[in-house]
């Protein structure tokens, strides 16, 4: 079984994290993201993993290299962004596709059952088959009405007003070759602003997934996606958590410092002494000093804190950043990779 990974966003709305690293391969509770979602495709079956990449593609490469575990790996690079169905196009113009193919969006986290989505397939005939999620807020996904049968009745991409149904897109499907062979090539295409609507009525089935789902891709849902992967919320192969469900990594040195609840140190990271760290994530190398409280915060790889610093919630600070003794970055704060605070 084969699949192609969209991992060629910019990520914006992780910024700065996503300054100095791309999102698909951004530490997430101690690993790149996309270890995971590989993981979830080799469960199913997934032996060969396309990824389509754009933005700061050589990074991706260098982290994931050339096989997860029984997955190969394989690599698209645009030079201009294709949008989300353009890069299928590329990858079937370079020889790669076969006659079925998993598309899956490279930030989410999953583990719903694409097994029985293409169990659902087959039984139906479908030429595509979308995963669909129920959610309370479906504002910033792609909804997606039904009917009995599953055939999708419309695809409507983040519009505004009421939504008609509670079901949206998760970014998972199963599609045929006569999919892939519709999307036109050498231009950015979407598949949800194009090629689903288009397919209205055509073969275009929705299968209604259940389980665990987040798109890690803005700063609240990257906090709420490490602390489900701390609590076991969703199915991974993480490490054993501390007693305080934290995940310290080898190389840390922390001993006068109160490390937990719920929070990640990466590799070679140190924390001072009396310094708190709660529901926080430092990247690798990331240095804290003495009588620093740190709650609900991101540090990126090489941040670097003085003493007596406080950092408030969902504040990100960027890879290389200095913050000078006594400084308090508020809720909220982005500082930028290598910038001062004083
Ligand atoms: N290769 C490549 N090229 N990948 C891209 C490009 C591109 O030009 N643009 C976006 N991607 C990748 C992103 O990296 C991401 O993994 C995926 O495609 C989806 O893009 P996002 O920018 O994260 O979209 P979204 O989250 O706003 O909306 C999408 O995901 C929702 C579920 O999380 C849509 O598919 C919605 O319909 C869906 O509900
Ligand atoms: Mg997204």
């Amino acid at each position: 079984m084969q699949a192609l990974v969209l991992a060629g966003g910019e990520g914006t709305r992780l910024r700065p994290l996503t300054l100095s690293v791309p999102k698909p391969v951004m530490p997430l509770a101690g690993r790149p993201f996309l270890t995971f979602m590989l993981d979830w495709l080799g469960r199913h079956g997934v032996d060969e993993a396309i990824l389509s990449c754009g933005f700061m593609s050589e990074a991706v490469e260098r982290v994931l290299g050339d096989r997860h575990g029984e997955v190969a790996l394989r690599y698209v690079v645009e030079d201009q962004a294709l949008g989300t169905a353009g890069p299928v196009r590329l990858a079937a113009d370079h020889g790669l596709i076969g006659d079925r193919l998993l598309v899956l969006n490279g930030d989410v986290l999953t583990d719903i059952d694409l097994t029985a989505q293409i169990a659902q397939h087959d039984q139906t005939g479908a030429a595509a088959t979308l995963a669909l999620l129920a959610v309370d807020d479906t504002s910033s996904y792609g909804v997606v009405p039904t009917a009995e049968n599953g055939e999708v009745e419309a695809f409507l991409e983040k519009s505004a007003g009421p939504a008609p149904t509670d079901r949206i897109n998760a970014g998972a499907y199963v599609l045929e070759r006569k999919v892939v062979e519709r999307i036109e090539a050498g231009r950015p295409v979407s598949f949800e602003l194009e090629v689903f609507p288009a397919m209205v009525g055509e073969g275009l089935y929705g299968y209604m997934a259940a389980g665990y789902w987040i798109d890690i891709g803005t700063p609240e849902r990257y906090l709420e996606a490490t602390y489900d992967l701390l609590a076991d919320r969703v199915q991974s192969t993480l490490p054993p958590r501390d007693e305080t469900g934290s995940l310290v990594a080898e190389g840390c040195i922390t001993s006068g410092a109160r490390i937990g609840p719920m929070s990640v140190l990466g590799h070679h990271c140190s924390v001072g002494d009396r310094s708190t760290v709660e529901r926080s994530v430092l990247h690798d190398h990331v240095r804290v000093g003495r009588d620093c409280a740190l709650t609900g915060a991101v540090l990126a790889e090489r941040a670097h804190l003085g003493d007596r610093v406080r950092v408030e919630e969902e504040a990100m600070v960027g890879a290389g950043a200095k913050v000078a003794d006594g400084a308090r970055v508020e809720r909220g704060a982005r500082i930028e990779p290598g910038e001062r605070v004083e």
